[in-house]
């Protein structure tokens, strides 16, 4: 996708109206849009919550970004044998402070954070920023414990990553990244979710090989990027080792120790 996604707010069956004109309003979206609007996106409010619609031919359904669907019970269960945690050292006797500089839909970092990451989650595309606060605010303040506690984990920063302060990164142990890039002139990912992302996002390979040098040069442990499982290294960076996942691979970067700053 090029240029500006059109975009409009809509309440659909159930929705809250009052949400809808909030989330309408801090995003300076038109709210209820006409009949014929040309939109490539709707930001759909129903009885769910929100959600991001494509529209046009041959659209896929809404995404939405939440955290109590089966997938991600699903993949709680899978617990520590997750290849994201090992790949980030998440899970020893002291919480992993972790940045996701790349985060979407939240869906790698709330796995971090449920593997007891104290997790911070820069995005820097207003609607998905918008959706994920509503997604923790919802799962923190929801009745479910588990939710409550995994919540409480995450914080986020709805900016682009490299303008976190230096305390923040320095206190920090890794950055995960995850960026969107083509391949073979092709996006590497599918699936409902990434369709909406491609619609929101204009990012190219040399923008994700820029934001790894960047990760490189930050005063962490170490920096992980998730790659489609047979894909050179990001930006030709050869990383030390890789953790396969089920379609993907975790490149793992560690930092010369005398590029880290002492937290002592
Ligand atoms: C492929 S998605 C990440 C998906 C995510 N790992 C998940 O589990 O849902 C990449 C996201 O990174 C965001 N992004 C890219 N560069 C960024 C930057 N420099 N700072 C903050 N967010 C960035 C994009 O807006 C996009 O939402």
């Amino acid at each position: 996708m090029t240029g500006t996604p059109r975009l409009a707010v809509a309440v659909g069956d159930g929705g809250d109206p009052a949400l809808a004109r909030r989330l309408a309003a801090t995003l300076a979206l038109p709210l209820l849009p006409e009949p014929g609007d040309d939109l490539d996106l709707l930001l759909l409010v129903d009885a769910a919550g929100p959600a991001l619609r494509p529209l046009g031919p041959g659209a896929s359904g809404p995404v939405r970004c939440r955290f109590d669907d089966g997938a991600l019970r699903h993949r709680r269960r899978g617990g520590h044998n997750e290849a994201i945690g090992r790949a980030l050292a998440v899970g020893g006797a002291s919480p992993a402070r972790v940045i996701d500089g790349t985060g979407g839909f939240a869906r790698d970092a709330f796995v971090l954070a449920d593997l007891g990451a104290e997790d911070t989650v820069c995005e820097r595309q207003p609607v998905l920023a918008a959706l994920l606060a509503e997604a923790i605010a919802s799962a923190a303040g929801g009745d479910d414990p588990w939710l409550r506690e995994v919540a409480g984990r995450l914080r986020l920063v709805a900016a682009d990553v490299r303008t976190l302060p230096v305390e923040t990164l320095a206190a920090a142990d890794a950055i995960y990244l995850d960026p969107m890039f083509p391949v073979a002139g092709k996006r590497a990912a599918s699936g409902k979710a990434m369709t909406v992302l491609q619609h929101l996002l204009d990012d190219d390979e040399a923008a994700a090989a820029a934001l790894v040098d960047w990760a490189l040069a930050q005063p962490v442990r170490r920096v992980v990027v998730k790659r489609p499982r047979r894909a050179p290294p990001l930006g030709g960076r050869r990383p030390s080792h890789s953790l396969p996942g089920r379609a993907v691979r975790f490149d793992v970067y560690p930092k010369p120790e005398q590029l880290i700053t002492s937290r002592e």
